[in-house]
């Protein structure tokens, strides 16, 4: 079973989201669901303010969509912080997973939250989609690996039980159609593999004309795809070539 998850980061509106759920219910449901829902748990990833949207746009199949948060809140409990979302209040309209440490979160200052962000989502029982990824310059000096290792040092702690999924994303693959080379991919993979025991999804410019090949390989348990979730049949190609 692979995990395709769609991160639609600051994309969307009202309209886009109605349009987006009717087109994947429609293509969802002409191809095989059952066959699609064995070879892959599908999770979207929406901006806060349409999480509920998503949900009632894709009502016929909406068991077949598992929900994401794009971010959480380092705080806890409720309180007098303006802005924030709680893994609380996540948890109570439906969402199962959160994302913790996506890049472009860490570039917006999230590294020194991140402990206190894992352990809020991990209390409120929804699960961690850690993401990791080395910048071009780490991996041309050959230190990817150190790189990465570094910023997985924050789960050690984790219980090994628990629900929790890796998405590896080296940051110069993302937005940028630049994937990784498999090879490369391959080897992060087994390495975080033999120190973690969590599934590890690959990141970074996965679309419908590569996910096939990337997707075929026993270390990539499953893909985060941006910018081509954005179109549903093309998602839906993604999701299809995990099956
Ligand atoms: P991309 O984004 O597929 O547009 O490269 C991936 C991600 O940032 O999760």
């Amino acid at each position: 079973m692979k995990y395709i998850i769609a991160n639609w980061k600051m994309h969307s509106n009202y309209a886009f989201v109605q349009d987006w759920g009717q087109t994947f219910v429609n293509a969802l449901t002409s191809q095989k669901v059952e066959v699609i829902k064995n070879a892959a748990q599908i999770i979207i990833s929406p901006p806060f303010p349409y999480i509920h949207d998503l949900m009632s746009a894709t009502a016929d199949q909406s068991e077949s969509i598992i929900l994401c948060a794009q971010n959480v809140s380092h705080h806890t409990g409720a309180g007098a912080y303006t802005g924030e979302v709680s893994a609380e209040m996540l948890k109570d309209i439906g969402c199962q997973y959160v994302l913790v440490g996506h890049s472009e979160r860490r570039a917006m200052g999230d590294n020194d939250l991140l402990e206190q962000k894992l352990k809020n989502v991990l209390e409120a029982d929804l699960i961690p989609v850690f993401c990791v990824g080395e910048p071009l310059e780490e991996r041309e000096a050959g230190r990817a690996w150190d790189f990465i290792a570094n910023q997985l040092s924050l789960l050690k702690n984790i219980d090994p039980a628990q629900q929790l999924l890796i998405a590896y994303e080296p940051i110069w693959a993302i937005g940028t159609g630049q994937t990784a080379n498999l090879e490369d991919i391959e080897e992060m993979h087994t390495q975080i593999k033999a120190a973690y025991n969590w599934p590890v999804l690959y990141g970074g410019s996965v679309k419908s004309s590569n996910a096939g090949k990337l997707l075929a390989s026993s270390v990539i348990d499953g893909a985060l795809v941006g910018g081509a979730s954005l179109k549903p049949d093309e998602f839906l190609s993604i999701v299809e070539a995990a099956s």
